[in-house]
């Protein structure tokens, strides 16, 4: 790919659809210690059809709450103010995720999907791990290869250039950079600064193919990376999502896991891929 192709890809992200004035909104209540459930309601109470999108995802057994939750208020009290607003943004974001991407080979639905089982994934390595506390961590893991969708435009006619390399061994992502002047994580991470996400989602999308980049910070880096390489499938390997086949060990020593962990992650995801993901399409 050329300078000009470059250039015109880079002004496509310009035009990316914007993010939902909701899901804006609850972006900067997610970055404010001081949002309250009243400033929430009052965001939500304008859309009810999103508001009943986060009451169906609410009241998924993924997450485990007994009673029925039938309000923004009893979502809050039972699922915490900063887990409704991560869900407020997935809801968001499925109606632009949930597409075919031409270029990788992808069905439709088969990246939400991924996105999913590495949410999922994501979410159990938190739990696991002795190093990371709390970590907002759904959002960057759901969000990670949305540079697909863009990338997925053009990588059409370079598809055949990026196989080759990617076939004796390269990184997927590597190859891309090779071809393209770029990878899907660096074109997500863009997106998403357009978006005005934190910082940290930004991050986490940015280095989930280099979390031994000397300029990763967060802990998020990390378990995304991870995450993301346990949610590889056999299909995967063959095509769209190929990428580093040796995990790095720096990573699972910061994270203080233990390898032997993993096969439970996969279990988890495999237990709940189907239930999230029926819970997080909306029609
Ligand atoms: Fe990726
Ligand atoms: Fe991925």
């Amino acid at each position: 790919m050329n300078q000009a192709n470059i250039k015109d890809l880079l002004s496509k992200i310009k035009t990316f659809p914007s993010m939902p004035a909701t899901g804006a909104k609850m972006l900067k209540m997610l970055e404010n210690p001081e949002t309250t459930v009243d400033e929430i309601e009052d965001v939500l109470r304008h859309d009810p059809g999103l508001t009943g999108n986060v009451l169906k995802l609410a009241n998924s057994a993924y997450f485990g709450i007994p009673a029925k939750v039938a309000s923004t208020r009893q979502a809050v009290l039972l699922l915490g103010l900063r887990k409704l607003i991560q869900l407020v943004i997935a809801s968001c974001v499925n109606a632009v995720m949930d597409k075919p991407v031409p270029g990788y080979n992808l069905p439709p639905g088969d990246l939400w999907r991924h996105s999913i089982a590495v949410s999922i994934a994501a979410e159990a390595l938190v739990k696991d791990s002795h190093n990371v506390e709390s970590e907002d961590i759904f959002t960057p893991a759901l969000l990670h290869d949305i540079g697909k969708l863009i990338l997925g435009h053009f990588i059409k006619e370079a598809q055949e250039d990026i196989d080759k390399i990617a076939s004796s061994g390269v990184p997927y992502a590597v190859a891309e950079q090779m071809v393209l002047g770029t990878d899907h994580a660096e074109v997500g991470a863009q997106v998403l600064t357009q978006w005005s996400f934190p910082q940290e989602v930004i991050d986490a999308v940015r280095w989930h193919h280099g979390p031994d980049s000397p300029d990763r910070k967060a802990a998020a880096v990390d378990i995304v990376y991870l995450a993301n390489l346990l949610c590889q499938t056999a299909d995967d390997a063959e095509n769209a999502d190929r990428q580093e086949t040796d995990l790095s060990p720096a990573v699972v020593e910061r994270l203080g896991l233990d390898i032997g962990q993993f096969d439970d992650v996969k279990t988890r995801v495999a237990e709940w891929v189907d239930e999230l993901a029926e819970a997080l399409t909306f029609n």
